[in-house]
């Protein structure tokens, strides 16, 4: 077996964050070093007791810390309620925190990770990009500690906040913007891979049938979840936010292309857009492994195989 990789979750959650937590947390190729929370979904309180509660649900013990409550330098762009609901995770009863928040910020508390990090670490980062923006302003000599930052923001192809851009990208460009040009290799779960990493009501059922305490809580999850993207025509819930981990642990289930992408942060219709050279048109390197294109019914049946493992006894 490989070495695991250590790896920083950073994230909004939200009930795709959360449901990649919980993959995250099952693999054994994963190890977690620090959580850290941002505004997006939620605003960054909310995100902080979202997700000190999911890593109570699935016994995850490592420092977890708030980040900054607005982007870089925009106004607070919200998620309406009805995407995660008024907590910013609706559903299901939540066991309350174990583990108290770190008095560092979540910058700070990242640049010790890494300082303290004989590895490289690779930054996992399913909501908009300020805390990690904020790490590599802040500690640009940390850059090279860092492996890899695997996203889910943008799109190649469109958005879904406009026409142009992703919530994620949309919420805080210039972050993004520093993301994509730090140098630090970037993996990018974009809508184009995300949208079509869709779980049915058949899967859903598929979870439930499990019976551990953290099917219990996610198939709830993704009843809430659906409900919402049924509503917009989706035929299933998108599992946007874990595209990012599984890019991680199980590569072989994408069509991944290599591209240059930079992010537009000036555009009147397109501010947020993720502009990638999918033909390689100009002669930057690629800087993104961008997901393309995903084996549906083998990420799914992945998902429910790590949700199926919090059955066994640890
Ligand atoms: C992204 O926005 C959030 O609602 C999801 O958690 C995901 O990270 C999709 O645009
Ligand atoms: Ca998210």
């Amino acid at each position: 077996m490989n070495k695991p990789i250590p790896v920083i979750l950073d994230a909004d959650p939200g009930h795709d964050d959360a449901i990649a937590w919980v993959v995250a947390n099952a693999s054994k190729d994963l190890k977690i070093l620090a959580c850290t929370a941002v505004n997006g979904n939620c605003n960054v309180y909310k995100a902080a007791y979202n997700s000190q509660r999911i890593m109570a649900l699935i016994g995850l013990d490592v420092p977890v810390a708030r980040g900054r409550n607005c982007p870089l330098y925009r106004q607070r762009l919200q998620a309406p309620t009805n995407v995660h609901g008024e907590s910013g995770l609706d559903g299901p009863p939540l066991p309350e925190p174990k583990r108290e928040l770190d008095s560092r910020s979540a910058a700070q508390l990242m640049a010790d990770v890494l300082k303290e990090s004989d590895e490289k670490v690779t930054i996992v980062a399913t909501g908009p990009l300020t805390n990690v923006a904020t790490l590599l302003l802040g500690y640009p000599e940390l850059k090279e500690k860092i492996q890899t930052i695997s996203i889910m923001g943008g799109g190649i192809k469109y958005g879904n906040w406009t026409p142009a851009a992703e919530f994620n990208i949309l919420v805080d460009p210039e972050a993004a913007d520093i993301v994509f040009r730090s140098g630090i290799p970037v993996i990018m779960a974009g809508l184009d891979v995300t949208e079509k990493a869709l779980v049915y009501p058949e899967d859903v059922e598929a979870i439930r049938q499990i019976g551990n305490p953290v099917s219990e809580i996610v198939w709830r999850w993704l009843e809430f979840f659906y409900k919402f993207h049924l509503n917009l025509g989706y035929p299933g819930a998108p599992m946007h936010d874990l595209c990012a981990v599984m890019a991680l642990i199980h590569p072989e289930v994408f069509r991944i292309e290599e591209m240059y992408v930079e992010v537009e942060t000036e555009g009147y219709y397109s501010v947020g857009q993720t502009v990638g050279d999918i033909n390689h048109i100009t002669d930057h390197q690629p800087n993104t492994r961008a997901l393309m294109d995903v084996d549906r019914r083998r990420f799914i049946d992945l998902m429910i195989d790590y949700i199926r493992s919090y059955s066994e006894v640890k």
